[in-house]
């Protein structure tokens, strides 16, 4: 049996700066400034000293002799400068903009607003100070659930942060790894989630965890999946002529929309439409797709799930016509999305997706497969080779950061205390000021904010038997018996 990754991806992602050389009496640790690689010609960039730049990314004036982003050479840079994040990914900005905007209407942000106690678990309180991420307080993150979310999302955020050699406005603030950041009668508080309702202005959108991976549910590493699909996806024309989707009927808020695509799919030639029983191997081993396979096809639906639905960015990394109903869920490219005109990367139906079936016909039609051809490019070009790039996705995190500090009310406190210098008075030893929190590379390896020194043996809660019996009592593929698992334990789970 194969043992599965679950336990996340150790970061790769620390761009040390640090040189080492030999002197005379042994290595030595370079004291100068490293400088990474640039390309010939990009703009100079900012030093760590220089100015602040102001959050929009709109207005910002470049040389005469531009630098172009490229697809190849660019996309998995996590360190592009701030102009070249503004260069390369125009359009990106939008829902920071309007969560600054909206700020800039009702005040700025106070401390109290940072509390977590309205949510009682899936949330993170997080410092950045002096471009170096802390995490304050871990509130109920350590089930199978939000554990690989909180994360994923942790390790994105550092990568973002350690990639650049800008300096980042010091923040403190709080994200949820719930699928929605507000329920119903959480009223407007004020943080950072992976979805939002239009209605839910108080919240920052945030890079979804699926940005960095998804190893639950068997996709290890999105940068993976764009290289599989660079790498082996077929011509549009040479796809399966049909529409395909998997997936399951026992989600929330999108159970209505996911009937609809049963019903007016079923037994149609065109329709590769399948549920999704969980809880039979059989089915799971017969239909269950990989992401890669979904583009296998020229078309694929999209349909939300519990609120947003985490594939719609795997489905827009296709080269194939996506098909979704209108979504009621935000993330932070959604405005990316066109229905109509020279833009246009995908194909929008009815919730109950009645017009299905005559659309598909339509856009099938051998004389019309060149223009249906068009819309698969638009959201290629668009998607996997620009705006859903790790490279794209890093310059969002720190246009998010500094759109928040802008409007941040407050001066983040970094040491527990006062700060004041004190003596023990039985030893007469200075007491060490302590700073909040836990630094991300702690964190990351201890999974709590204080532990003992030297630390007791852990045991990583009942996760561990609770995997063995569902791998146990599930047979060959790791991804199915994630599926199970997740099933069984995590609600919000479903892909
Ligand atoms: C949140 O709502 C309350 C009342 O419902 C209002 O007083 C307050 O200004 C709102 N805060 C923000 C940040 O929108
Ligand atoms: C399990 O799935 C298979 C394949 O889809 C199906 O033929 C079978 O009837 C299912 N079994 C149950 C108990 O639903």
């Amino acid at each position: 049996m194969r043992t599965v990754a679950l336990y996340g991806t150790i970061a790769g992602c620390i761009t040390a700066a640090l040189v080492l050389f030999t002197t005379q009496g042994g290595p030595a640790f370079a004291s100068h400034t490293y400088h990474r690689l640039q390309h010939p010609n990009a703009p100079p960039r900012p030093g760590r000293a220089g100015p602040q730049i102001s959050h929009s990314q709109s207005h910002i004036s470049l040389p005469k002799q531009a630098w172009k982003y490229e697809y190849k050479r660019d996309r998995r840079n996590s360190g592009l400068s701030e102009e070249q994040c503004s260069v390369a990914f125009p359009e990106l900005y939008k829902e920071v903009d309007r969560a600054v905007a909206y700020r800039q209407k009702r005040g700025k942000i106070s401390l109290e607003e940072l509390d977590v106690g309205w949510r009682g678990d899936g949330i993170v309180r997080a410092l950045i100070h002096d471009n170096q991420l802390y995490i304050i307080d871990a509130h109920g993150v350590s089930d199978p659930n939000h554990r690989p979310r909180s994360i994923a999302t942790l390790h994105a955020l550092n990568r973002a942060i350690s990639s650049t050699s800008e300096v980042l406005p010091n923040i403190e603030f709080t994200f949820t790894d719930h699928d929605s950041a507000l329920r119903e009668g959480d009223g407007n508080h004020t943080t950072w989630g992976y979805s939002r309702l239009a209605s839910q202005e108080s919240v920052w959108l945030m890079p979804d965890f699926g940005f960095w991976g998804w190893p639950d549910v068997g996709l290890r590493s999105y940068a993976e999946l764009q290289f599989f699909l660079d790498t082996i996806e077929d011509d549009f024309l040479d796809k399966f002529p049909k529409l395909v989707w998997r997936g399951s009927l026992n989600v929330g808020s999108g159970h209505d929309a996911r009937e609809g695509l049963l019903k007016h799919s079923a037994d149609q030639p065109w329709s590769d439409v399948q549920t999704l029983d969980w809880s039979n191997q059989t089915d799971i081993d017969q239909n269950l797709l990989s992401m890669q396979e979904h583009c296998d096809y020229m078309f694929t639906a999209q349909t939300e799930g519990n609120t947003y639905s985490g594939r719609l960015k795997y489905l827009l990394n296709c080269h194939s016509v996506l098909l979704s109903h209108s979504m009621q869920f935000v993330e932070h490219f959604h405005h990316l999305l066109h229905s109509s005109g020279p833009k246009q990367n995908y194909v929008k139906l009815k919730r109950d997706f009645s017009d299905l079936p005559h659309t598909i016909e339509s856009l099938g039609k051998p004389a019309k497969l060149l223009d249906t051809r068009r819309i698969a490019d638009n959201a290629l070009h668009t998607f996997r080779e620009r705006y859903l790039t790790p490279a794209a996705e890093a310059c969002y995190w720190r246009a998010l950061i500094r759109g928040w500090a802008s409007v941040q009310g407050f001066k983040p406190q970094v040491w527990e205390d006062s700060g004041e210098m004190a003596a023990d008075r039985r030893s007469g030893r200075k007491i060490q000021r302590k700073m909040r929190g836990a630094p991300f590379e702690s964190y990351v390896v201890m999974e709590a904010v204080e532990w003992d020194v030297p630390s007791k043996p852990r045991k990583l809660w009942k996760l561990e038997a609770t995997w063995k019996q569902a791998s146990a009592s599930s047979a060959s593929t790791s991804a199915s018996a994630n599926f199970i698992l997740l099933s069984a334990l995590a609600p919000e789970a479903h892909i």
